[in-house]
């Protein structure tokens, strides 16, 4: 908080409190070797295995499923899980979870593995309609009754931080719409992290996935101050977005310096591990940052980016769909939107940068929406991600409809340092378009 010490000065009639939840994590190499202890340790008798069908073939699972059955435990694998998944495909590993009668889960895999079984866990303990616990104004946003059945999450890319995060995020198909749960009750058990899991990953998903996390780590910094939102009406209501806090930097920071030293290396060497394992443990500190603090508004713009892809489809992707991946759809959108935030809180924007590698030496807060600006276009070029929202397959016609998918995610717009209307998100779009 040195340069920006002001941030969280009281007003009159805001919120004047801060909730940190913070996550159990079990981190480094061999950590999923300790699943069946674990597992036992919480209780577990009867588990359900989630994974899907292209990790489920890698060691990761086999090595956690063998430590479960060492443990004594009764395992039931699934792996049907859909990547990018949808209410209908939440709703089947509900199907899977109730008929297996279960005492614990664990997952395995990326942010749509955990995301699918926080779901499953979920519906399976705490039925109702699918609407019902979706977050509002889609569905009727309410909240979880009480504690779910313990899981084990298993990271095995260093992006989404799902494994640390009360939030699951899926497809509604009737109204072709991105949304999601949020609660902190979602949030797993304990994470089991890996960092070898990114060894084998292809150079495309490791730079989707490390820009997601560095979006996490600087939306979450310079989100709206947790200061300036009306006061939770009960602490039970507090919503897992309060903004930025003095707690949430500190992961925020050390994530951004991490990715500034990192994140190239990551990216174009497969065998530099020392810059891999780093990835993971950023992708941690940021996950469990904005957990407590929220993303804003790259995140909210990134739903329509992905959600209406039309025929992009990156190397090191399955080639059977067109798909924009989740960092990706972020990161277009970012230089752009740090660009409009920056007068809102120039001395975060300008630090964020510097986290990152930048020279800001002499720099002003007149500076700092062209300093962050430049830094992450400048870290986009260095890992061969497309050339904004244009180099995702988007133009000047697709504004509207872009602007329409975002307008919806007002959780993360209002999350935002600085007010956003609709006209300023058409904007948005139109800087976003093309950087270089
Ligand atoms: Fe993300």
């Amino acid at each position: 908080m040195s340069c920006c010490h002001n941030y969280y000065v009281q007003t009159e009639g805001k919120e004047s409190v801060f909730s940190v939840d913070i996550s159990s994590i079990v981190f480094g190499h061999g950590a999923l070797k300790e699943a069946g202890e674990h597992a036992k340790g919480l209780g577990m008798s009867r588990v359900a295995l989630f994974t899907d069908k292209k990790i489920g073939s890698l060691p990761y699972v086999a090595q956690v499923r063998d430590s479960l059955k060492a443990a004594g435990l009764d395992v039931a694998i699934y792996d049907e899980v859909k990547v990018e998944p949808t209410d209908q495909s939440f709703l089947a590993a509900t199907r899977f979870a109730v008929e297996g009668k279960f005492d614990g889960y664990v997952s395995v895999g990326g942010g749509s593995v955990i995301d699918t079984c926080k779901a499953a866990n979920l519906y399976a303990t705490y039925p109702a309609d699918f609407l019902d616990y979706v977050n509002a104004p889609i569905g009727a946003g309410k909240p979880i009754p009480g504690p779910l059945k313990p899981h084990i999450a298993c990271p095995t890319t260093c992006g989404t931080g799902s494994e640390c995060t009360g939030m699951t995020i899926f497809d509604l198909l009737s109204m072709q719409v991105k949304t999601g749960i949020a609660h902190r009750r979602l949030k797993p058990t304990l994470a089991l992290i890996e960092p070898a899991t990114t060894y084998t990953l292809p150079k495309n998903v490791v730079a989707a996935s490390g820009f997601d996390v560095l979006s996490h780590a600087l939306e979450s910094y310079t989100a709206r101050p947790y200061t300036k939102r009306a006061p939770a009406a009960k602490p039970s209501l507090r919503p897992l977005s309060q903004g930025a806090n003095p707690w949430s930097d500190m992961g925020c920071e050390t994530a951004l310096k991490l990715l500034g030293k990192y994140l190239v290396r990551a990216v174009n060497d497969a065998s530099d591990h020392e810059a891999r394992d780093q990835m993971m443990y950023a992708a941690t500190l940021a996950g469990i940052a904005f957990g407590n603090s929220g993303v804003h508004v790259p995140h909210g713009m990134a739903y329509s980016v992905a959600g209406m892809v039309r025929d992009f489809q990156p190397e090191g992707y399955p080639k059977d769909e067109p798909i924009v991946p989740h960092g990706m759809s972020v990161i277009v959108n970012a230089p752009s939107v740090f660009r409009f935030t920056a007068c809102a809180c120039p001395e975060r924007h300008i630090h964020g940068a510097s986290c990152l590698g930048a020279e800001v030496n002499g720099a002003t807060n007149d500076d700092a929406a062209e300093v962050i600006s430049k830094q992450l276009i400048k870290l986009m070029q260095a890992t061969a991600i497309p050339n904004g929202v244009g180099g995702v397959g988007y133009g000047e016609a697709d504004v509207p409809g872009l602007t329409k998918g975002a307008w919806a995610q007002q959780r993360l717009m209002t999350n935002s340092p600085r007010e956003v209307s609709k006209d300023d998100l058409e904007n948005l779009y139109r800087g976003a378009m093309r950087y270089w």
